[in-house]
């Protein structure tokens, strides 16, 4: 090896010893006579001291040293005068004999620094200089170690660590795929899987019993903070097991990584009914950091000749606690936020209970003291709160008083990135209407079972039958969702059926899975937790993109290396793809 340590390594038990350090230059320093340097590696920062005056050749090396340079010294470590006591090594210094430059550097184009200059498209394009900074490296690290602490945590329970393939056919799960033509299947593609589901529900039927795999998945969808088109999935699926059997076993692996990872032991996980989160939260990944449930007022406010109220399907509201000394204007400015087309509300009703004890609501003109002495118990508002009401259709107005309770909870400062408070939702709706295609598709995906006791409203009340599926919601974050499938050919064929599949279609996409079915299936269910997700979660992000070392932006490019890119016109020949000009 060319260094006898690291960067970070080096302590006063070291002193007067002679090392050799490799790593890149953070900073210089030259006081004439004397040049301090700051090397860093991954492991951390040491000081070095060139003593210039008396030793020409360190003079000459020293003075061509840049920011970033790869560098070699060797020297004896000594006790520092000026001791840095924010870092493990800041007790000593090398007085270097012998100066290498490894390699020359141009001048980065931001500061590698911790708090960096850099933009975030430069660093984007430059992400191998981003990833030399600490936030993001350490990151990394921590991702690390979440997938060492998974394996551990999976394999001590006899989970069987599988690879599926990549190159596969379409899996609908509900995203569109990317697809690779095939050279020699010309006019034919394969998909990239947007999870592992159909291959590890054949691995029960193997007799594998438990699987995971931490594996990549494909979705060419829309993106967000959250989500990136290619992202990691600790996909787990096990026979001979029931639902309860699963949310402990995943529990205990969230438990596991808090514990093993962040020294954190986690509180209860509280389960409830997505109907519970849809009618209390307006979100079926409520954030339950901070209470602020809706409170359903249609009953009460309705009949006042209020307009707004009598035509609504739904009043709902929330008790924004200690908000009463909101002004006009920033109350207008929310209900101007709450209008913009990506949340849609038609307006925003408000009532204040004042410090003196009475209430004023902006709509006194229908609703008298009496009245409002009900909203007031409805919303158990004490002086100093601000009863925020939104008016509409049911689906509508939850999702937007969804976004008013977590934009409320921000600025009351309510969602502690250090604190962790995890959810299940147990009980989806088996089936999801679509307005654009007009027809219902698998809310989870269609290998998901119904409740056996609501097969029967499959044919007379579709969208109330619930099915075996269950996610597990940390923050307000959705982190993993799993089933218990189907192992039976014709419950299969049904669901197929219901979904608007013909029995050729079905038999065309999916006959594999049904026929496999027909050969002593087990069984089974599982679950896939969003690995980038938690991760980010873990580190105190708000977008996952950190926790991925070269992370695509929301355009779905990867900017450093230029791609998507457009192919040769002879690559296009041999795959036999028209060019396309548009
Ligand atoms: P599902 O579609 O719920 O289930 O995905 C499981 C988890 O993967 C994460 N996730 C994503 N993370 C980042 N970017 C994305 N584009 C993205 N999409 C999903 C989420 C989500 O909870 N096969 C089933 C699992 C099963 O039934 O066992 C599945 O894929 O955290």
């Amino acid at each position: 090896m060319l260094r006898t340590h690291t960067c970070g390594q080096l302590n006063i038990s070291n002193l007067g010893e002679t090392v050799t350090l490799c790593g890149w230059v953070q900073k210089s320093r030259d006081l004439g006579g004397t040049t301090f340097i700051d090397v860093r590696d991954r492991y951390g920062l040491t000081q070095l001291v060139l003593n210039t005056e008396s030793d020409a050749g360190l003079r000459e090396a020293g003075r061509e040293l840049g920011r970033e340079f790869v560098i070699k010294v060797t020297g004896k470590v000594l006790e520092r005068s000026n001791k840095n006591t924010k870092i493990p090594t800041g007790g000593i210094e090398i007085a270097v004999t012998e100066l290498e430059v490894l390699n020359a550097a141009k001048i980065p184009p931001f500061l590698i620094e911790d708090e960096t200059d850099g933009g975030e498209e430069l660093r984007a394009k430059y992400r191998y200089l981003d990833l030399r900074r600490n936030p993001i490296r350490n990151n990394l690290v921590l991702r690390h170690k979440m997938a060492q602490e998974i394996r551990r945590y999976l394999s001590d329970l006899d989970f069987i660590e599988v690879e599926t393939p990549v190159l596969i056919k379409s899996t609908p799960e509900g995203a569109r795929d990317f697809v690779v033509p095939s050279r020699m299947n010309a006019g034919e593609f394969y998909a990239l899987p947007q999870s592992p589901q159909t291959f590890k529900q054949l691995l029960m039927v193997s007799g594998f019993d438990r699987y995971f795999q931490i594996v990549k998945c494909f979705r060419d969808e829309d993106l967000r903070a959250d989500r990136q088109p290619e992202f990691t999935q600790i996909d787990c699926e096990l026979s001979f097991i029931t639902q309860e059997d699963i949310l402990n076993i995943f529990e205990g692996l969230t438990r596991h990584l808090f514990r093993n990872v962040k020294n954190l032991e986690l509180g209860d996980f509280p389960r409830m009914q997505y109907a519970d989160a849809m009618r209390l939260y307006g979100s079926d990944k409520p954030d339950t950091r901070f209470g602020m449930q809706f409170v359903e007022v249609s009953d009460i406010v309705k009949g006042k000749n209020f307009g707004v109220f009598d035509n609504a399907e739904l009043v709902v509201g929330i008790n924004a606690k200690g908000c009463a000394n909101y002004t006009r204007k920033q109350i207008d400015e929310l209900t101007e936020w709450l209008k913009r087309p990506q949340i849609g509300a038609t307006g925003l009703i408000y009532a204040r209970h004042n410090e003196d004890g009475t209430i004023k609501s902006s709509v006194d003109k229908f609703f008298n003291e009496e009245e409002l002495a009900k909203w007031q118990a409805a919303f158990e508002t004490e002086p100093g709160d601000l009863i925020l009401l939104l008016a509409g259709q049911t689906d509508k107005v939850r999702k937007q008083l969804n976004e008013l309770r977590l934009e409320i909870g921000s600025r009351l400062g309510l969602r502690d990135k250090n604190k962790f408070s995890p959810l299940w939702v147990l009980d989806f709706p088996l089936l999801e209407w679509d307005e654009e295609t007009g027809r219902y598709h698998a809310m989870h995906h269609p290998f998901t079972s119904p409740k056996p006791e609501d097969i029967a409203l499959l044919d007379t009340d579709p969208k109330n039958v619930r099915a075996n599926a269950y996610d597990l919601v940390i923050n307000g974050t959705e982190i993993g969702g799993g089933s218990i499938r189907i192992h039976d050919r014709e419950l299969q064929s049904l669901m197929f059926k219901h979904l608007g599949f013909s029995a050729e279609e079905a038999q065309k996409q999916f006959g594999f899975l049904m026929d496999a079915f027909e050969y002593g299936a087990p069984p089974h269910g599982g679950i896939a937790f969003g690995f980038d997700r938690l991760a980010s979660i873990f580190a105190g992000l708000d977008s996952i993109r950190d926790v991925i070392a070269f992370p695509k932006n929301n355009s779905g490019r990867d900017v450093m290396i230029d791609s998507p890119s457009t192919i040769a016109e002879a690559q296009m020949n041999e795959l036999k793809i028209k060019t396309v000009v548009s």
